[in-house]
């Protein structure tokens, strides 16, 4: 018989069920199940399991499992360290899985990961006995399929979003209700120079164009210059505000999609409310498995797919640095290795990094070597078009003293002369006849 009500009971009563040894995993962003988060710590606090491992992807609201005061109590190995959990991570006592987004769902799905309780957030069920996951399917999806409880938060401000995200009730163990509006995510407006890297990579769209913009500051300004784009799609792992007004304008319309034309597709959302309440009911949006939306050769089948994701560091043959400063976690891998590798085998298709040449500090982020404990992330063999303040190149195809100029040629004006000279050391004389 489909199930078409429930009984809730108290995110006290609701995380009874977790003990020691668990795995736990908790919904993303928006869809972060905190009133469960809450009551969770509360038992380890009073010490009543141990050893309880909690993952996820990128959470909003207070994450205090990942502090030092539950050592032992709660191992969190999280797919992507955001800022509630970075200090944890950078001491060493929560930790991280360097995992693609597109493979998180898998360590569910092939049992690299078991899943005891996953704890989410969905909107009131509907006629039909469906609920939605609204704002985050990601791995959640995944984990809800594998788990052993699947405890869910019934709440009337997640958007009811299409596609993957709705599912029968009938997957759902225990039920909470909350009304706390969902966390929103803050941008801080872009930079001078972040402007300017929004107008060069927007020179770089093409009218047709289907988008992927990763996380930071960057895609919201690039965005902001595509008013006179015409006919572009979404295909992406998450989207913020900046895509609003273009849907509005009729300047994303999804025309030129080969797959899910006329539709935005992505697997979680990162923005305001605003962003939340438009995908409310709206079939333009499918929010699905981020074993599709990330999917390298699922992204690839999109004509001109121009995916822009911005990092932390990237050196002189071309390899980036965005997830760690030196050996200090600061974010993860995320999607941008899936959408660089699938945009560049698109037909017509970029890969775009883009950041600016400094940080707010004053160190230039382009040098000669990556500084010693940062990893790769886009490896020199991938990388194509990067963007800064000072113009846009084209590494791909070309040799790495080629690479060397070009990169010194969009680094900052204050850094050239230095990494002119590091390049010399590299290559001799003959880096200078090629110029
Ligand atoms: N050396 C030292 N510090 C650096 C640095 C460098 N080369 N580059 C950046 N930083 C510091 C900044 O000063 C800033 O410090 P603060 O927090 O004290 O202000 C911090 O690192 C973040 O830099 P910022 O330029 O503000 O980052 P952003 O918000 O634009 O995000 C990434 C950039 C790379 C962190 C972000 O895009 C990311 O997490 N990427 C993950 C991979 C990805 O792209 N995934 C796809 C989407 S999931």
């Amino acid at each position: 018989m489909t199930q078409r009500t429930y009984k809730a009971v108290t995110p006290q009563e609701a995380v009874k069920v977790i003990k020691s040894g668990d795995h736990i995993h908790l919904s993303s962003v928006a869809s972060t199940p905190q009133c469960l988060v809450d009551a969770m710590c509360e038992r380890g606090r009073n010490r009543e399991f141990q050893n309880v491992y909690i993952h996820h992807l990128h959470t909003e609201g207070d994450a205090p499992y990942a502090n030092q005061e539950f050592e032992g109590v709660f191992q969190h190995d999280a797919f992507f360290v955001g800022g509630n959990v970075r200090k944890g991570v950078q001491a060493g006592y929560a930790d991280y899985i360097p995992v693609m987004l597109s493979e998180t769902q898998k360590l569910y799905r092939e049992k690299y990961l078991p899943v005891d309780v996953v704890m989410l957030q969905v909107c009131p069920p509907d006629a039909l006995g469906y609920v939605s996951m609204g704002t985050s399917v990601d791995a959640t999806l995944a984990a809800i399929e594998m788990a052993k409880t699947v405890i869910a938060v019934v709440n009337p401000s997640m958007p009811r979003s299409y596609g993957d995200s709705l599912i029968p009730m009938s997957m759902i163990d225990i039920f909470v209700e909350d009304d706390s509006p969902l966390f929103p995510a803050h941008f801080s407006d872009p930079t001078a120079e972040e402007i300017i890297i929004g107008k060069f990579c927007a020179e770089l769209i093409e009218d047709g164009a289907c988008l992927q913009m990763g996380i930071g500051a960057i895609p919201n300004a690039v965005l902001a210059q595509l008013g006179n784009h015409k006919d572009l799609g979404i295909h992406t792992e998450m989207f913020a505000d900046g895509v609003l007004p273009l849907v509005e304008s009729g300047v994303i319309n999804g025309k030129n999609k080969k797959l899910d034309n006329g539709k935005m597709i992505s697997t979680f959302l990162m923005g305001s409310k605003n962003v939340y309440d438009f995908i409310d009911n709206n079939p333009m949006v499918g929010m699905m498995d981020v074993a599709y939306t990330n999917d390298p050769f699922v992204i690839a089948q999109q004509p001109k797919m121009t995916a822009i994701n911005s990092a932390l560091q990237i050196d002189l043959t071309g390899q980036v640095c965005a997830d760690s400063i030196g050996s200090k976690f600061y974010s993860g891998v995320g999607g941008q290795v899936d959408f660089i590798y699938g945009a560049s085998r698109s037909d017509r298709g970029k890969a775009i990094i883009a950041m600016p040449s400094m940080t707010k500090k004053g160190v230039s982020k382009i040098s000669n070597i990556l500084t010693p404990g940062a990893g790769v992330v886009t490896s020199r063999n991938h990388i194509h078009w990067f963007v800064t303040e000072f113009g846009a190149i084209n590494l791909y195809g070309k040799s790495l003293q080629e690479r060397a100029r070009l990169l010194i040629s969009v680094a900052h004006p204050d850094y050239r002369e230095e990494l002119d000279k590091a390049a010399f050391e590299r290559y001799g004389s003959h880096f200078y006849f090629l110029k």
